[in-house]
């Protein structure tokens, strides 16, 4: 079997950081620092490099199938290898939405055919589908659209919610925004083309009050809960109280853009839930370093430019980030506002334990060689036309970062490489992503002890 050996890169985890040598073998990683006897087929010279964890994404919209005008799982996964994601978890408001046992398989059959990177699905919940929550296995778990949002998907009633709370054992997660509340903003801005009303459709108390809501419900029955996309510093009292049943996520969006971003992006960052205030930045981001809040994920949501043009409200809300997300990290990291450690724990550690993902998140023997060979001094800048996503643009587009990805590897194998930024981006010509194995009776994110998340 083909060897490996990537030498002299700067193992990273989220405890700890050390100059080492990798052996990777079989598509698993079998030693740390072999000893300079050991026999390889490949060498790589990571001297001066980082080498991560593959990150692992636990929010994104891949579009297929049904919307694949906006993204496709060929684009959106070559995208993820150039960013760095070498596992994602996707959404179920796909066309048709992913809310059978049947159609989750098909989405599985499908992303085997055309995936460069590793693949989950979640499974939806409708007010009426408990008997396929209850059935579902390849899944990391059930998400419910307690306020709308792109799609159909929504179960907005107490009955419904708590029926579902009481009856599954798989985790749950959610969209979080009341939607009784959106309505009632809705009506009273009708007729503002301004989409920074967005913001106050989508207010501080619709999210406030929808996390309050699924946090109890969780409680109440005692179910594993993750609360998707916080976008409100008001959230973070709510989600501290964790009672060991409670994680949650925050987006670079809502970290990175606030509502004066509106007047130079317009509908580019319109997004549910919506783009806050400056000082929501801040309290994610405290919240995020105190660890109230333990996972990094994007919320990948590609609409196409001509459909992020319409005047609003026809604007769609979402907007794609796996290609940049980990340049986003890093690049913060050379600001001196996080360490590196810091952004393994967040992207790639503790989304493996919050879904209890087999032998993912850690460069230790055993686990899958998913990896990720950063140089923290690269300076690149985000263009349009160089994005990989379908979509071809970015929030981002003219942002220059310091720090990128410069190889991936996704189960033992290169799926990207762009050592220098004028390199030509390479990626693996075959779909090298495998299913994700889910351990649904592991000890999920709070029955690790810190030093094994
Ligand atoms: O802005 C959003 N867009 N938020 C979501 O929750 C869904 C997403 C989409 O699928 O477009």
């Amino acid at each position: 079997m083909k060897k490996t050996l990537i030498r002299g890169g700067t193992l990273v985890s989220g405890t700890n950081i050390s100059v080492a040598d990798l052996l990777v073998s079989g598509g698993k990683i079998i030693a740390v620092d072999p000893g300079s006897a050991t026999s390889y087929d490949e060498l790589v010279d990571a001297t001066g490099l980082y080498v991560l964890p593959g990150v692992i994404d636990d929010q994104v919209h891949f579009r297929q199938p049904g919307l694949e005008h906006k993204e496709d799982l060929a684009h959106a996964t070559r995208a993820c290898a150039k960013g760095g994601v070498t596992s994602f978890l996707e959404m179920p408001n796909t066309k048709p939405t992913t809310v059978t046992v049947d159609l989750l398989h098909q989405k599985l059959d499908m992303a085997a055919q055309c995936c460069l990177v590793n693949y989950g699905f979640y499974i939806g919940a409708t007010p009426h589908n408990v008997a396929e929550l209850k059935r579902a296995r390849r899944t990391p778990g059930i998400k419910i659209f307690i306020g709308s949002s792109t799609g159909d998907l929504l179960v907005d009633q107490q009955d419904d919610l708590e029926r579902i709370f009481a009856e599954t054992t798989l985790p749950i997660t959610a969209h979080c925004e009341d939607e009784a509340t959106v309505r009632a903003n809705a009506a009273r801005f009708a007729g503002i083309h301004d989409v920074a009303v967005h913001s106050q459709i989508r207010d501080h108390a619709a999210a406030l009050i929808a996390t309050r809501q699924a946090i109890s419900l969780a409680k109440r029955h005692r179910h594993r809960f993750h609360v998707l996309h916080v976008s409100t510093a008001a959230e973070i009292a709510e989600i501290r109280d964790h009672q060991q049943l409670i994680t949650a996520e925050v987006c670079p969006h809502h970290l990175f853009f606030s509502v004066d971003d509106y007047p130079r992006l317009g509908s580019l960052i319109q997004m549910n839930p919506s783009i806050k205030f400056r000082n929501d930045n801040e309290g994610l981001w405290q919240a995020l370093l105190d660890g109230s809040i333990q996972v990094v994920a994007t919320d990948h949501a590609p609409h196409t430019l001509a459909e992020k043009q319409q005047p609003y409200p026809a604007s769609p809300s979402g907007l794609p980030a796996v290609e940049n997300s980990l340049a986003l990290f890093l690049h913060q990291v050379n600001l001196g506002r996080c360490r590196i450690e810091q952004v393994v724990r967040w992207m790639c550690e503790a989304p493996a334990a919050v879904w209890n993902l087999k032998d993912k998140g850690h460069l230790l023997p055993g686990f899958d060689a998913d990896l990720v060979l950063v140089d923290l001094q690269s300076q690149r800048t985000i263009r349009n036309q160089e994005q990989q996503t379908k979509c071809r643009w970015s929030p981002w587009d003219g942002e220059t970062l310091t720090g990128w990805p410069v190889m991936t590897m996704v189960g033992g194998q290169w799926v990207f490489r762009q050592r220098e930024a004028n390199d030509q981006p390479w990626f693996a010509a075959k779909p090298l992503g495998q299913e994700i194995q889910f351990d649904h009776d592991g000890p999920g994110y709070w029955g690790r002890t810190a030093a094994t998340i």
